[in-house]
């Protein structure tokens, strides 16, 4: 294990940093924080850009070297990194999506985000924290997701922005990134 770490720490000093920071605090909404994300999803993550199924151009290129036991020991390295939490930018819209982020929208049918990501945006092994990440990256993502150009396993994030607006989309992005 401690042999992993090593080689963990040696692969994300040597390229992933460039893009992703030295201890996945990313400050560019391209590039998302790794910082804190559970170890499960992000080898989950990474298994996916290498098999195709979810595509970036920067990713492909990245994973197209790593081995199954590393894509695990970048994850476990990461998820252990704790970032300072921030306040939100616009706290208006931040209430705003702290409401559907709990509730949902019942008017159109938008599900609570709540009972997936948790009560804190925390997420769970494969269920992604949102908690502390980049708002626009957030936002880019919800939008990949309706789109269907983030097509990796996700009906259920495809049926969850289905109905999302815009703004309900930017809301709940800036909510959770002051989680
Ligand atoms: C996304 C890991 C290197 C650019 C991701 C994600 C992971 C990851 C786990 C998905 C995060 C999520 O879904 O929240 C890594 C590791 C690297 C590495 C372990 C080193 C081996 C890089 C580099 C670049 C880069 C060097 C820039 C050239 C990106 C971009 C995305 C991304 C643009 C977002 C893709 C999208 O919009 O769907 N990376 N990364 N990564 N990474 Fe990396
Ligand atoms: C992934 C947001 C509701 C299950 C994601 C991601 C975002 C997101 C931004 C990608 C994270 C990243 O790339 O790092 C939201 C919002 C919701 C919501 C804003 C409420 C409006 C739900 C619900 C479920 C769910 C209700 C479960 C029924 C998942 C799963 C993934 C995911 C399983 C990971 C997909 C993968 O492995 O690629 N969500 N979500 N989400 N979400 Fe949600």
């Amino acid at each position: 294990a401690q042999a992993d770490e090593a080689r963990a720490k040696k692969i994300a000093g040597g390229s992933c940093f460039l893009c992703h920071g030295a201890q996945g605090e990313s400050t560019s909404e391209v590039f998302p924080r790794l910082a804190g994300q559970h170890a499960e999803y992000i080898t989950k993550q990474l298994t996916a850009f290498k098999s195709g199924a979810r595509k970036s151009t920067a990713m492909v290129e990245m994973v197209s070297k790593l081995t199954p036991d590393e894509m695990v020991a970048l994850g476990k390295y990461y998820e252990k990194f704790v970032l300072p939490r921030e306040e939100a930018k616009d706290p208006q819209l931040a209430a705003m999506g702290r409401y559907i982020f709990h509730n949902g929208n019942k008017f159109s049918g938008v599900p609570a985000c709540v009972s997936c990501h948790g009560t804190n945006a925390e997420g769970a092994a494969n269920l992604p924290r949102l908690a502390g990440q980049i708002p626009g990256y957030i936002h880019t993502q919800l939008k990949s997701f309706n789109k269907r150009e983030r097509t990796n396993d996700n009906a259920v994030m495809h049926a969850v922005v289905e109905k999302m607006t815009e703004l309900e989309m930017a809301a709940v992005a800036e909510y959770v990134s002051s989680k």
